[in-house]
């Protein structure tokens, strides 16, 4: 099977993109190869086409150029590897791809079984397409800071970023789980915030959220790192635990190579923790990684079959396009940024 890629040459501030066609391999055992219908570009996958987190992820053969970004897949299933029972030829799925050098923004590609849900009823491939990864990244977010559907009831938790992709996400699962939830976005996201349940909004042009007292049983920091350590010692004492998706983990790797990223990446995870400990006395304090996870697939499948869970497209183009998706998702304009991968563009 043949497939065209959305292929970045080689990591710059602004990148060249080029649509590479290349000879896909079959589906090993557990994998399937999907006709791809819909991918997204998120801020990793601009952030990625400027080199960051090559060292890591290289380990991965995702640190390489040129190489294809993307994690989110909607599409149908195409062949079968060895070992898949769920699926079939023919079924329209949705979910993920961990990072690689044959990454979604593409025709076709090859993925696991155990990542792909079934297509619900109802949600277009574009708004399907923006979810996978954010909701994933989200959920484990939500793990990390220890909140759940029993512990989140009635918890006091703080959203920065509440506005962005994977706040929103937070905001719609948090108020379904009846926290209570206090949202740090800019003032034209304010009202955007509200519908989305949360129950207390700070403008952050309006106030410092370094007015805020310590009175909060959770932390959930999708917005600044400088910020983390401060929001760290907004917890409340007894509190559930502090997650951060935007901490300096690959950077620091990028920067100071693999010994020194090594041991720069202890001194800033414990100064942070230890900060939350002081407040709070937990130790709970995670810096989130997104991985493809089943647990927060069965969520966002279930959520999408009962209308829950959805983020505003601001964009969508086809594959040959997909520079103007990068661009929007670069220059932090509003509404995710989606590909159509056929040719036709079909958006069914
Ligand atoms: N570690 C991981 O595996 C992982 C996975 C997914 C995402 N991430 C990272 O997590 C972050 C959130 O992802 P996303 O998809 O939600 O991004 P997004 O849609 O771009 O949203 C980011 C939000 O943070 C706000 N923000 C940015 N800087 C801020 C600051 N200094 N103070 C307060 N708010 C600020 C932005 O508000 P404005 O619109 O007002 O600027 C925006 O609402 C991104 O940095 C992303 O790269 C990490």
């Amino acid at each position: 099977m043949q497939s065209t890629q959305l292929q970045i040459t080689g990591s710059a501030a602004r990148p060249t993109f080029h649509l590479q066609t290349f000879q896909l391999a079959d589906p090993t055992p557990g994998e399937v190869q999907i006709q791809m219908q819909a991918t997204s570009v998120n801020p990793i996958d601009t952030k990625r086409a400027q080199g960051y987190g090559k060292r890591v992820l290289g380990i991965k053969g995702a640190g390489k150029f040129p190489l294809a970004m993307g994690n989110d897949i909607v599409g149908t299933v195409s062949a079968l590897g060895r070992n898949v029972t769920r699926l079939k030829i023919g079924d329209h799925v949705f979910g993920l791809k961990a990072a690689s050098a044959f990454g979604t923004h593409a025709t076709h590609v090859n993925a696991k079984a155990k990542f792909l849900r079934p297509v619900p009823a109802g949600v277009s491939a574009a708004e399907l397409a923006a979810l996978p990864y954010s909701f994933t990244t989200m959920m484990l977010a939500l793990k990390g800071a220890g909140l759940n559907q029993n512990t989140a009831r009635g918890s006091s938790v703080l959203v920065i970023g509440a506005a962005g992709g994977l706040g929103q996400l937070a905001l719609q699962v948090l108020s379904g789980w009846d926290a209570l939830v206090t949202a740090v976005c800019e003032t034209a996201t304010v009202e955007l915030c509200q519908s989305l349940g949360a129950s207390e909004i700070i403008d952050r042009f309006k106030t410092k959220v370094r007015d805020l007292a310590p009175r909060f049983d959770a932390v959930l920091n999708f917005a600044a790192w400088d910020d983390d350590e401060f929001l760290a010692s907004r917890l409340r004492h007894g509190a559930l635990g502090h997650a951060t998706t935007v901490h300096p983990l690959l950077a620091n790797f990028d920067r100071l190579g693999w010994i020194g990223g090594g041991l720069q990446t202890i001194k800033d995870k414990r100064r942070v923790a230890s900060a939350g400990k002081k407040a709070s006395g937990s130790s709970r304090y995670a810096w989130t990684v997104f991985s493809p996870n089943e647990e927060a697939l069965d969520v966002l499948a279930d959520g999408l079959t009962k209308g829950r869970f959805k983020l505003p497209i601001g964009l969508t183009v086809p594959l040959s396009e997909g520079e103007k998706a990068f661009v929007h998702v670069s220059e932090g304009r509003v509404g995710r940024a989606v590909l159509m991968c056929q040719a036709s563009g079909n958006t069914a």
